[in-house]
C-alpha cells in the first residue's frame, strides 16, 4: 500500500515531476519506423510524457519529433505541409525543420531577419530495431544509443510493435513483473492435463510442460534481485518430481521489461507513458540468426491489424468500454478471463485499476514483492536525480545487450541465482542501488 503523495510521485510523468525527469533521461522508442514510411510523407501526432509533439520524416529521410503547436499563434502543425526538409505550417506559412529551425518565413517583411530569431522545441531521434527513439532530456546529458538486445541484432532478426494502453504506464509496468498471475489470468484449463512430464528434468521444458506447471502449481517463491540496470526477478514452482521450474524476468529502469521465456526469445518490453492517464507498450520480438521473413511480416501485420477497431484503426479493439468482448462460456470452459489474446487479457486487468490505479486501498501479498521493489528502485532513483545522482546507465556503463530472460527447469538441490547469473551478466547479488 502507498500513501496518495507516494502513489502521484510514481505515477505522475510531466516535464518537472521527479518520476518525469527521469524518464527524460533514457532513449525511448515511440513509434515504429513503418508508422513514418517515406521521405516526406504524413506527419503523425505523438503524446509523450504529456507533450503534444508530431513526428515527420523529412526530404532527407530524417526524423523529426518537434511541438504540434506552432510558434507562431500556435496552430497544429499536423496539418502542415512535409516538403523540402522541413514541415510548412499552414496558416501562415511559417516553416521548420527536424532541429525545430525556423527555416522559412514567407509572409514576413521582406528583408527581414525574425524567423532567426524563431525556434520550437524539438528532440533528438534514431531508428533502431524497427522503432524510432527519441531523446527528451537535457542535451548535455544525452546518453549513447540504446544497447539492448534488439538494438544491436540485424534489423531482420527483429520484429516490433506498438500498443496504447489506456491506464497509467506503472500499473501496466507492474503487470509484467508479476510472476504470480501466470496460472490464473493466463490459464488454460486443458493445460492441467498433465502431458510431458518427460520434461520434468534439468533443462529447458516443452511449452506444454511449463503451462502444465504454472497452470498447476499457483504459488511461485519470489526472490527479486537488484542489479546494476535494476532486478531480476525468480518465479520458482515445484514440478510433480521435486525438481524446481524456474522463470526469470528482467527490469531495466526505468521501464524495460523481459518477459521470462526460453534463452530470453520471448520478447522485451516498453511502457512508455503518453500522459499519465495512457502508456504505449512497445514490444520488441527477437529471433537471432533466422531473420523474419516479408511473408512472416506480413503475416504479424495482419494479426496485429485484427486488435484495433475497423472503425478506428488507431484505438484497440477490446477495452473497457466494450468489456473487452468478454466471452462468459469461454470463461467458464477454456480460460478464466475468457478474453483473448493473451496481451488483452493484461490490458484488461490493468486497464480496470481506473487510469490511476489507488495505491492507498490495495492489499499486497509475498507475491508481490517485484512490484513493491520496482516502486522503491523508481522511487529511488527519481530522488537521485533530484539530488543530482545520475541515473543507472545513462553514460553507457551498463553491458544492456547481455541482459536475457530465462524459463527452465533446474535440479531440486539446484541453486536457481546460479541460472540467474547465466542469463544475466554485470550483477553482484544483493547490489542495491545507492
Ligand atoms: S500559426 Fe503557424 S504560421 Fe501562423
Ligand atoms: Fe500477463
Amino acid at each position: 500500500m502507498l500513501t496518495q503523495q507516494e502513489n502521484e510521485f510514481l505515477t505522475q510523468t510531466n516535464r518537472g515531476t521527479p518520476m518525469g525527469e527521469l524518464f527524460r533521461r533514457y532513449w525511448q522508442p515511440f513509434l515504429l519506423k513503418e508508422e513514418l514510411p517515406v521521405n516526406d510523407g504524413d506527419p503523425v501526432r505523438v503524446r509523450l510524457l504529456g507533450e503534444d509533439l508530431i513526428a515527420f520524416r523529412d526530404t532527407e529521410g530524417k526524423v523529426g519529433l518537434i511541438q504540434e503547436a506552432c510558434p507562431h499563434r500556435g496552430a497544429s502543425l499536423y496539418y502542415g505541409l512535409n516538403r523540402d526538409c522541413g514541415i510548412m505550417c499552414i496558416y501562415h506559412g511559417w516553416k521548420y525543420d527536424v532541429d525545430g529551425n525556423c527555416v522559412d518565413m514567407p509572409s514576413d517583411m521582406p528583408g527581414s531577419s525574425f524567423k532567426e530569431k524563431v525556434h520550437l522545441t524539438s528532440y533528438p531521434t534514431l531508428e533502431s530495431a524497427g522503432a524510432i527513439w527519441a531523446y527528451l532530456g537535457p542535451a548535455d546529458k544525452q546518453p549513447p544509443p540504446p544497447s539492448y538486445w534488439m538494438n544491436l541484432l540485424p534489423e531482420d532478426e527483429v520484429v516490433a510493435n506498438r500498443t496504447p494502453i489506456y491506464c497509467n504506464y506503472l500499473q501496466s509496468m507492474e503487470g509484467n513483473l508479476d510472476s504470480t498471475h501466470l496460472g490464473t489470468l493466463h490459464h488454460f484449463y486443458d493445460n492441467e492435463i498433465p502431458e510431458d512430464q518427460e520434461y520434468d528434468k534439468p533443462g529447458h521444458p516443452s511449452r506444454r510442460f511449463s503451462n502444465f506447471i504454472t497452470g498447476t502449481e499457483k504459488y511461485a517463491r519470489i526472490d527479486v534481485q537488484d542489479t546494476d540496470y535494476g532486478y531480476r526477478l525468480i518465479a520458482v514452482r515445484k514440478t510433480p518430481k521435486g525438481n524446481q521450474h524456474v522463470r526469470i524476468n528482467c527490469l531495466a529502469l526505468p521501464v524495460m521489461s523481459w518477459i521470462a521465456s526460453q534463452r530470453g526469445l520471448g520478447g522485451i518490453l516498453t511502457q512508455l507513458p503518453i500522459d499519465d492517464h495512457n502508456c504505449m507498450r512497445i514490444g520488441f520480438r527477437v529471433r537471432p540468426g533466422q531473420p523474419f521473413t516479408e511473408e512472416e511480416r506480413q503475416a504479424i501485420r495482419e494479426e496485429r491489424r485484427a486488435l484495433f477497431d475497423p472503425m478506428d484503426p488507431k484505438l484497440r479493439l477490446k477495452r473497457m468500454d466494450n468489456e473487452f468482448l468478454q466471452d462468459r462460456d469461454a470463461q467458464r470452459s477454456v480460460h478464466p478471463p475468457g478474453i483473448m489474446p493473451i496481451a488483452e487479457q493484461d490490458y484488461c486487468v490493468t486497464e480496470t485499476m481506473g487510469a490511476i490505479m489507488d495505491r492507498t486501498k490495495e492489499h499486497l501479498y509475498h507475491g508481490d514483492a517485484a512490484i513493491v521493489r520496482l516502486r522503491q528502485m523508481l522511487a529511488k532513483a527519481a530522488r537521485n536525480l533530484q539530488e543530482g545522482i545520475e541515473p543507472p546507465g545513462v553514460q553507457g556503463e551498463i553491458p544492456y545487450h547481455k541482459i536475457r530472460s530465462e524459463d527452465i527447469v533446474i535440479g531440486p538441490d539446484d541453486d536457481p541465482w546460479l541460472v540467474a547469473a547465466d542469463a544475466g551478466e554485470t550483477a553482484t547479488r544483493g547490489q542495491r542501488l545507492r
